[in-house]
């Protein structure tokens, strides 16, 4: 342990009840392959890796090292008017694993900015083309995109949203994509894709031509894993070039191989205008997140700006920052030369497998599974979350990592997982939920 500390009062930890935590704190103090140790000296499974960040295990020494030469070198710069090698050679790799056409990276420092980033490209991208009258956003119910205020506005998460007032004005929500009929269904569900016609409806009520955009994530994470209809993100797309609204997926989880294949556009083979992402970009090692767009995005915005003027005003103090970009071309070397995308693939199967066979428990209400990740939905215990609430204890206890979202458990496994791995959680999860 690095840092020992009897002192746990004044950090303010996020998304936590830091009065209960304080009476019982649950430290991790390192994290090695797919294993977490706590301060007990206890052992952890790392069944959601890290936060669905470290897909390729903790604590990569090829990670360090480059950060490490990385910092020796040259530990700042200025990002603004200036740059650095690493950062053109980062968005090239980002390019090269991005469909179609999105050429193009702009870096932020966590999926929250990414989405900021994404949404205010959508609006400057119309205003530039002089259709500056586009200033609605469209989000989904049971949406996820980060905590600042654009991104809770245009997110469905209740809780992140009602205590902050108004959040930013004239975003409206299509319902979520979860239907009774489809509980315990296999792969991507076969009924509703119609739900995408909430898109169209907000395009009849309030003019296709005053909306900038509309964002979802391929496959809804936070809120459980919820995998879209089949038909439905096609739909989605339709609708958005019949109107000329921007499609943005935020891959900020489904991007780098979660759903065994580059991004989530790329396993449903829909196209969108702009990609958020962050989390694996640097398998968690170091905060960084990108914005990609289509050449026609990019074009048009550094195109309108005069020659000699800035074309975006926007960027963070840590954009690109040489860090960060070098844990990320580490952290991409390693998913290319270990074919971990890949690995994900032939590893769903396995993990599907193992995942439904949890559906004998009487307090699993539904389970949702693609790719490496998936949501068990358990029946509340008296106040909705207050089961998810002890199962994050119970977890712990038990000697595995999961994520509780309400009494939802998100499983996203390391794609360095071996099937003895997957076993090994299972059992653990099994042990904990079979109590309920
Ligand atoms: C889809 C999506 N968007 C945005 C975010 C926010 O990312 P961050 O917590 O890095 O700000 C998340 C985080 O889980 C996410 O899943």
């Amino acid at each position: 342990m690095r840092y020992p500390t009897n002192d746990l009062e004044h950090h303010w930890m996020p998304f936590s009840s830091n009065k209960d935590f304080k009476k019982e704190p649950r430290l991790i103090v390192e994290g090695k392959g797919v294993h977490f140790t706590s301060h007990h000296g206890k052992e952890l499974i790392d069944a959601v890796s890290g936060l669905f960040c470290s897909p390729a295990g903790h604590s990569r020494p090829e990670i360090a090292e480059a950060v490490y030469e990385q910092l020796k070198e040259m530990s700042y710069m200025p990002p603004f008017q200036h740059a650095h090698p690493a950062s053109f050679e980062l968005a090239r790799r980002v390019k090269a694993l991005a469909p179609g056409d999105l050429d193009y990276t702009f870096f932020a420092n966590s999926g929250s900015e990414a989405v900021e980033t994404a949404l205010k490209m959508a609006l400057l991208y119309h205003r530039v083309r002089g259709e500056g009258q586009r200033m609605r956003l469209v989000g989904r119910e049971r949406g996820y995109h980060g905590v600042n205020f654009a991104g809770f506005s245009v997110g469905g998460m209740v809780k992140n949203r009602e205590m902050y007032g108004l959040g930013v004005p004239g975003v409206l929500h299509m319902r979520h994509t979860w239907t009774e009929e489809q509980r315990f269904s296999k792969g991507q569900p076969e009924n509703g894709a119609e739900l995408a016609d909430d898109l169209q409806r907000f395009c009849d009520l309030h003019g296709g031509d005053t909306i900038a955009a509309c964002i979802v994530e391929p496959v809804a994470g936070s809120t459980g894993c919820l995998i879209p209809p089949k038909g439905y993100l096609e739909r989605l797309r339709e609708i958005c070039d019949t109107h000329g609204i921007l499609l943005i997926m935020d891959e900020v989880i489904c991007g780098f191989g979660r759903l065994g294949s580059n991004f989530g556009a790329t396993r449903f083979d829909v196209q969108p205008d702009i990609i958020t992402m962050a989390k694996a970009l640097t398998n968690g090692s170091i905060p960084m997140a990108a914005v990609t767009v289509s050449d026609k995005i990019y074009k048009t915005i550094t195109d309108a700006a005069p020659e000699k003027g800035v074309d975006f005003f926007h960027g963070y103090t840590y954009s690109a920052h040489p860090a960060a970009c070098a844990a990320g071309i580490a952290a991409l070397t390693i998913y290319e030369e270990e074919g971990l995308f890949d690995r994900a693939k032939q590893l769903e199967k396995p993990f599907l497998e193992r995942l439904y066979a949890l559906q004998d428990l009487s307090v699993v209400t539904d389970i949702r599974g693609i790719g490496l990740l998936a949501g068990v939905d358990l029946a509340p215990d008296g106040n909705p979350g207050a089961r998810g609430y002890q199962a994050v204890r119970d977890f712990y206890e038990a000697g595995v990592m999961t994520k509780m979202t309400g009494d939802t458990l998100l499983i996203a496994p390391p794609f360095v997982s071996t099937e003895a791995d997957l076993d090994r959680m299972f059992e653990l999860i099994r042990g904990v939920i079979s109590k309920y």
